[in-house]
């Protein structure tokens, strides 16, 4: 699509189209782009068409909001989660930032969830059609809002002011397709940390950053979003330097680990077995919540916990313990036999174990159903045998 399309798109022609397009059942089927070209030009039907297909799927991210907003295939798939985006906004808010420069803005979902915490935003995006769809999500907003078309690098230096808040989620894609690595980034990488020096800012960076990647003098927020690991956050200004959280939303629990983490004691499987939150295991705040749950890892380097006591936590999904089975395959079929387990859930972790393959060697046959956790323990590779004691998150 070009830029010229895009205008028309977010016009009052486009809107018609796109009443239409979303009212066909199949948005890809040819009998919808029938339907449209009976009114405009076949380009301007498939973008209405294409546009009705990209807010379907923008459901999930973004809920009915979708419905109202433009969105192109890379820009929803790098879009932040709503609610993920309401979170980062209260935030700012709540460091009294006033006015804040979104540098390589998308099709605005961060941008929006500014506007609509009562910031002024002044956003800035190169690709030229994406630039035309944010300026038109964010019209429909309240607030004020400016869509720059222009390359952040360039133009930082103009548009920051003293007492603005800078944020920055840069494209995650190069030549070779997706990526995370920090030099593929665009905004550059090395560019984004300088804005952060000596002001208050935020950069969205990906979940799997490196730790040694990450300045220490950077606020960092390991952030899921139910359940979902979505993104390492490094804050500057108002936020601690040096501070490492896992956050979960949309509850907004915060694990804060310490500066020196201590490493948990390694034992044996007790009574509960306890799976911690994403974010808290990329955070490296495993150890940190062994304490709290007054338990101990289960081997050096594995994320599951367990502990003689049940503890209700926000920061892991929490099992009973039935029984605990050497990982030895033809054990663990004689007791499935034995069970009547015909529907079994199979958890891995530190063992190179593909669940499926392995339910599927196991051929699980009966009326009964069973969790099994596989893992390294002190004493061996182990099937733990357990059942959720919360409900999971
Ligand atoms: C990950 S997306 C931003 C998503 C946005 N935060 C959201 O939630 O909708 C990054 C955007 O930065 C833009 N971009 C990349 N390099 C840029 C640059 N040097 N100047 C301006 N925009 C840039 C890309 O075109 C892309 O749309």
């Amino acid at each position: 699509m070009d830029e010229a399309l895009a205008r028309w798109l977010v016009g009052p022609q486009g809107a018609d189209a796109l009443r239409l397009a979303s009212e066909q059942a199949d948005p890809s089927s040819l009998a919808a782009a029938t339907a449209l070209r009976k009114h405009w030009r076949p380009d301007q039907a498939a973008a209405a068409l294409q546009q009705a297909a990209l807010r379907r799927r923008g459901r999930t991210k973004f809920g009915d909001l979708a419905q109202a907003l433009f969105l192109t295939a890379a820009g929803l798939e790098q879009a932040t989660r709503a609610e993920v985006a309401r979170w980062r906004a209260g935030r700012f808010a709540a460091a009294g930032v006033s006015r804040v420069v979104d540098l390589g803005c998308g099709v605005g979902a961060d941008a929006l969830a500014f506007l609509q915490a009562g910031l002024e935003v002044v956003a800035v995006e190169f690709d030229p059609v994406t630039a035309v769809f944010a300026a038109a999500n964010l019209r429909s907003a309240l607030g004020c809002a400016a869509v720059q078309r222009g390359d952040a690098q360039q133009v930082a230096g103009e548009l920051l002011r003293p007492d603005d808040a800078v944020f920055l989620d840069p494209a995650r894609r190069s030549s070779r397709g997706r990526s995370w690595r920090v030099e593929d980034l665009s905004p550059p990488w090395e560019f984004a940390l300088s804005l952060l020096a000596n002001r208050t800012g935020a950069i969205k960076a990906a979940p799997g950053i490196a730790h040694t990647a990450i300045p220490p003098d950077l606020a960092a927020t390991w952030v899921s979003h139910r359940g979902d690991l979505v993104e390492t956050s490094l804050w500057s200004g108002a936020w601690e330097p040096g501070a490492r959280v896992a956050t979960l939303l949309p509850a907004g629990d915060e694990l804060t680990i310490p500066r020196i983490p201590h490493e948990a004691a390694i034992g044996g499987i007790g009574a509960y077995l306890y799976e911690p939150d994403p974010a808290v295991i990329r955070a490296g705040g495993a150890s940190q919540l062994a304490t709290l749950l007054d338990g101990w890892r289960v081997a050096a380097g594995i994320a599951y916990l367990s502990s003689d006591t049940l503890v209700d936590t926000p920061f892991a999904t929490g099992f009973e313990v039935l029984e605990v089975l050497p990982f030895d395959e033809r054990v663990l079929r004689a007791w499935m036999r034995g069970h009547d387990i015909g529907t079994l859930e199979i958890k891995v972790r530190g063992l190179d174990v593909d669940p499926a393959a392995l339910r599927k060697r196991l051929k699980p046959a009966g009326t009964g159903s069973a969790t099994l956790v596989v893992t390294p323990t002190g004493a061996g590779a182990r099937a733990v045998v357990v059942r959720r004691s919360q409900a999971p998150k």
